[in-house]
């Protein structure tokens, strides 16, 4: 019974992996890591961290995966649970409480799955859970004028409620960030699906 479970888990986070691979969203996720620009022994926050497939490429870091899919979290305990933490449950106040203060926060493909409330409130919490030097890098499907109509397409297929257009989550991260850098990702032949990707600093704290 143990087994054909930890099969499934391991089945559906390798389903999700092989879709990122497919539509060249798995190239994204390098760039994000590298605008990240993380140091050995930095506090990592991984809100919506999936399976996590991405760990291996991060230096010795201190790390917690937050998801709300416990099949993603088993694979990812499973394969990395030896060197980071995993929780299945939203990151809260209560987390916030108990692990910040960290360096670098992900939000890889979060924000296009939530509303603007609970994105704003989310990013308000990781604001308030950012060192005052601290990074976010946020990355999500988005439309907007002048993509390929492969991106489109990609685009319109993606499972998240909420994909907006830039402004729309460049407007939520300015409520809680004063310094936001913006990078159009993806749209090649290498890359067909295209991301929008957040640079967040300076957090604002009341
Ligand atoms: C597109 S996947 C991205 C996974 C991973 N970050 C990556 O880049 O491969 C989005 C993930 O966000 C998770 N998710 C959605 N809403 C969430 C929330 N409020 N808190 C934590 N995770 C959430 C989903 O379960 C899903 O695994």
């Amino acid at each position: 019974m143990a087994l054909s479970s930890h099969l499934l888990d391991r089945g559906h986070a390798a389903l999700y992996v092989l879709s990122q691979r497919l539509v060249g969203a798995d190239l994204a996720r390098r760039e994000c890591l590298e605008a990240l620009d993380l140091r050995p022994g930095d506090r990592v926050l991984d809100i919506g961290c999936g399976p996590a497939y991405y760990f291996d490429r991060l230096p010795a870091v201190d790390y917690h995966g937050f998801d709300t899919d416990r099949r993603h979290i088993a694979a990812a305990r499973a394969r990395h649970g030896d060197r980071a933490r995993f929780y299945d449950e939203p990151f809260g106040e209560l987390h916030a409480r108990a692990l910040a203060p960290f360096d670098r926060v992900l939000m890889l493909g979060l924000l296009h799955h939530v509303d603007d409330e609970v994105a704003s409130s989310l990013l308000s919490l990781v604001a308030r859970s950012l060192r005052p030097s601290g990074r976010v890098i946020t990355l999500d499907t988005a439309l907007w004028e002048g993509q390929s109509s492969l991106a489109r397409l990609i685009a319109k297929n993606d499972r998240g409620d909420y994909i907006r257009p830039p402004q729309a989550f460049r407007r939520l991260a300015s409520q809680s960030f004063g310094r936001i850098e913006e990078r159009f990702v993806g749209d090649t032949l290498r890359m067909p699906a295209s991301h929008f990707m957040m640079i967040l600093e300076s957090p604002r704290v009341a």
